[in-house]
């Protein structure tokens, strides 16, 4: 049977068996829609409607619209969806520069992100950045965070699924940078513990149950084609632990933490809050579960860093403004816009110290609005991440005062106002003048291990160097995070 598939971005037509799931069909042929709950029929994000023809498992409503995770192929149809926009971030803060050696060839760096892949295309022999590119990362229809993905292998074929969907995006991104012209002498790869797991096919279930092992947190090599990415040589970065992994390291890496004497706090803010200190020498890491809040996926109105999410929210002769990606009309508000707006709505009482909102809904546009909900979903976020923080320097033995610098990595980082997270307590208000943006660190921490042989061995020395401490049993950290829920 034939499924024709018409978005935004394109038409596509398909064949499909009697009784295939139509969400996992549509990211199968690259049509990307939110499926934030992983086909659970729960978050009402993954919805299409059904233009003509049947399917079957759910019925559509009065407009034809149905969850696309809870109906199977039944005969012919054509259905209509809105794609997720956007792609992973490519930029970087500040540069620490590689060694090259006038290699011949051509290398890719890739970060595999839980939300998205990005990846660039290097000259080996200066180092020169050739092209970059990113998309979102196709294992999403099986939930938006990394624990989703590690209970979906409970299932071999599902495991068997997201490795073939992450690999498989990788090797088009690795053809549209080289544009199938050259062959690829090696590949580095960074991404968090699971992600890592899943690129390579290993089952990743021992990262989701207590004690959170991995199969491996080790540099790994493989030869040439592995897994059948058109590249002499695979090297994934080596990971610190199961919850502080390969993008933390290449961090690490990008952020220079070898051969600075400063004191450095360093963030990379997502689903989980991953993150470094380093002082005297010593490095300390930990993660802290902020949930997705600050990626906009449990906001009611949230959005990725994508064109129509409010990314800015500000006050201007006593009204909020703000602004919009891509300057199209509002549809959603993405992180960096939720912690503006948070900090606008507590500056004017809008919002009490314990989070209440007077009004059940603060409305920016007559389609964008933040809701008591949010807020709450927002005060986890921000808690878990400011616990994480004071944990990590209460056993390095710091005082906010005495980091030099604090580095947040990620798009969040990229784009973040520290302002206003320290007005809502995300940060320090004590380093809000030093936060520095490192951007895709996990890329470029990539990037240096390509291009340099001393830089990979950086990366093996810095992430068996580091220390890891386990923030689930750490009563003061429990008791910093009830705090931290306070807007004081
Ligand atoms: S309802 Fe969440 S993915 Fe379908």
């Amino acid at each position: 049977m034939k499924i024709t598939v018409f978005s935004q971005k394109k038409q596509i037509t398909f064949e499909a068996e009697r009784g295939d799931n139509l969400l996992r069909l549509f990211s199968a042929h690259s049509v990307h829609i939110p499926a934030r709950c992983g086909g659970n029929g729960k978050c009402g994000k993954c919805k299409a409607r059904l233009l003509s023809g049947k399917i079957a498992g759910t019925k559509p409503d009065e407009r034809g619209e149905f969850l696309a995770c809870l109906a199977r192929a039944d005969g012919d149809c054509s259905i209509a969806v809105t794609e997720e926009e956007g792609g992973g971030l490519q930029e970087f803060g500040f540069t620490r520069l590689p060694h090259c050696r006038g290699e011949e060839g051509y290398g890719v760096a890739l970060d595999v992100g839980t939300t998205t892949l990005a990846a660039c295309l290097v000259r080996l022999s200066d180092g020169r950045i050739v092209s970059r590119n990113s998309c979102l990362n196709p294992q999403a229809v099986f939930g938006s965070d990394v624990i989703s993905r590690i209970q979906a292998c409970a299932e071999k074929e599902n495991l068997k699924e997201l490795h073939r969907s992450v690999v498989d995006a990788s090797a088009r991104l690795v053809r549209t940078l080289t544009q199938g012209k050259m062959r690829i002498k090696r590949m580095t790869v960074a991404g968090n513990a699971t992600m890592l797991h899943l690129f390579c096919g290993e089952d990743p279930s021992s990262i989701g149950v207590y004690p959170f092992r991995t199969v491996f947190t080790e540099e790994r090599e493989y030869g040439a084609d592995a897994f059948g990415l058109p590249c002499d040589r695979l090297i994934l970065l080596p990971s610190v632990s199961a919850y502080v992994g390969a993008d933390i390291t290449a961090d690490m890496l990008a952020a220079d933490f070898s051969h600075s004497k400063e004191n450095i706090l360093l963030a990379d803010i997502g689903t989980n809050g991953e993150m470094a200190i380093l002082s005297g020498g010593k490095i300390v890491c930990t993660s802290t579960a902020a949930g997705p809040a600050l990626e906009g996926a449990c906001i009611e109105c949230g959005l990725g860093g994508v064109d129509g999410a409010i990314d800015r929210v500000y006050r201007q002769n006593g009204r909020l403004g703000y602004t919009v990606i891509g300057g199209e009309t509002a549809k959603g508000i993405c992180g960096c816009g939720l912690i503006d707006l948070v900090a606008r709505l507590l500056e004017e009482g809008a919002i009490d110290e314990t989070g209440y909102m007077e009004a059940e809904k603060y409305r920016l546009t007559d389609q964008v609005y933040l809701s008591q909900a949010d807020v709450r979903q927002f005060q986890l976020a921000k808690s878990a991440i400011r616990a994480g923080m004071l944990a990590l320097l209460r056993r390095a033995g710091r005082k906010e005062e005495e980091i030099d610098r604090l580095i947040i990595a990620g798009g969040l980082g990229y784009y973040i106002d520290p302002s206003s997270a320290a007005k809502t307590g995300l940060i320090p208000q004590a380093l809000k003048d030093r936060a520095q943006a490192l951007g895709n660190g996990s890329l470029y921490g990539a990037y240096l291990a390509l291009t340099d042989e001393a830089c990979r061995e950086e990366a093996r020395r810095l992430a068996s160097r580091a220390e890891t401490i386990d923030l689930s049993s750490d009563a003061t950290f429990t008791e910093e995070f009830m705090e931290g829920m306070y807007f004081s």
